[in-house]
């Protein structure tokens, strides 16, 4: 069975889907997007994402393409036809067409999705042994907490450190606080157990799954604290963790080379992972 894409009102085979190369999301990387993962054929926590892209159209006075449960029945009509089960589901919207200039008339926006089998279960293994990270400058744009396709920075960090054998790259200001990870969210474990995570300024991409893990945190009583902190102060953290759709929940052993904690997944990680997973369970049946 061929795989099929969402362009613009129609269902079509992945291979043959296009979009016009005056589309000002090619042009200009003038588009957001939204990744969702999808459990037994279902959307997680879907509700946040379509509030994420209904922000992110508004601050970009970006017309929606059609409203959300109009939005949610596409993706869910795309999750049927690719008889998708544990999958990724991408959705972007851009301004529209027009003959390349920097300044566009209002437009009719494009909507494109695809969905991709995603094997969750990975992660579990990856959970127990923790990932590395290596720290990087952070070279992206100031408005950062708007989730657009313009992600060269953020490619160019997640593939060096790929280079390096690390999973991740912390893109860090140059006062050395982390803002967070190339596609995921940065948390430590403080030696007093509070669970830290940057602010939501412009410099943070107000992540859905960083959402659910405050809720799940404060629901076990772990104390949060939004605030900022250092490289420094991460590698001598107790814990280390990233967050995102894709990861949801994974340990941090090492930035940069050094050890975090014992080298080993900590408990309030291993806590906070199990709790996302019970989320993914409550709301799709599936568990890893
Ligand atoms: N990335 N920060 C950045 C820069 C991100 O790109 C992402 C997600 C996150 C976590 O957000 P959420 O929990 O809503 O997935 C934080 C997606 C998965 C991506 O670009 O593939």
């Amino acid at each position: 069975m061929p795989r099929l894409a969402y362009v613009d009102g129609q269902f079509v085979p992945l291979a043959a889907a296009a979009v016009n190369v005056e589309d000002r999301g090619l042009q200009f990387a003038d588009s957001v997007y939204e990744v969702v993962a999808v459990f037994n054929g279902r959307l997680f926590d879907w509700d946040g994402h379509a509030a994420r892209l209904a922000r992110n159209l508004a601050a970009l006075a970006i017309a929606p393409p059609m409203a959300d449960a109009a939005l949610a029945r596409v993706a869910r009509r795309l999750i049927a036809a690719n008889r998708a089960t544990e999958a990724i589901l991408y959705l972007q919207v851009t301004r529209g067409v027009a003959r390349r200039d920097h300044v566009a008339a209002a437009l009719r926006p494009t909507l494109v999705m695809t969905v991709r089998p995603f094997d969750f279960a990975q992660r579990v293994g990856q959970q127990m042994a923790g990932v590395g990270v290596i720290t990087v400058p952070d070279e992206r744009w100031a408005r950062c907490d708007i989730k657009t396709t313009g992600l060269l920075a953020n490619v160019l960090a997640k593939q060096r450190a790929r280079d390096e054998g690390a999973f991740e790259a912390w893109l860090v200001a140059a006062d050395g606080r982390v803002a967070e990870g190339a596609s995921t969210n940065a948390w430590i474990v403080a030696a007093d157990g509070t669970l830290v995570t940057p602010p939501l300024t412009p410099r943070v991409l107000p992540g859905v799954t960083r959402a659910a893990v405050i809720e799940a945190a404060r629901e076990r009583r772990i104390a949060v604290a939004e605030r900022d902190f250092t490289v420094a102060e991460a590698q001598a953290a107790c814990e280390a963790l990233i967050t995102s759709t894709t990861v949801p929940v994974l340990p941090v052993v090492r930035i940069d080379g050094a050890t975090v904690g014992d080298g080993r997944p900590g408990p309030i990680t291993t806590q906070l992972a199990a709790a996302v997973w019970d989320r993914v369970a409550v709301q799709t049946g599936y568990r890893p």
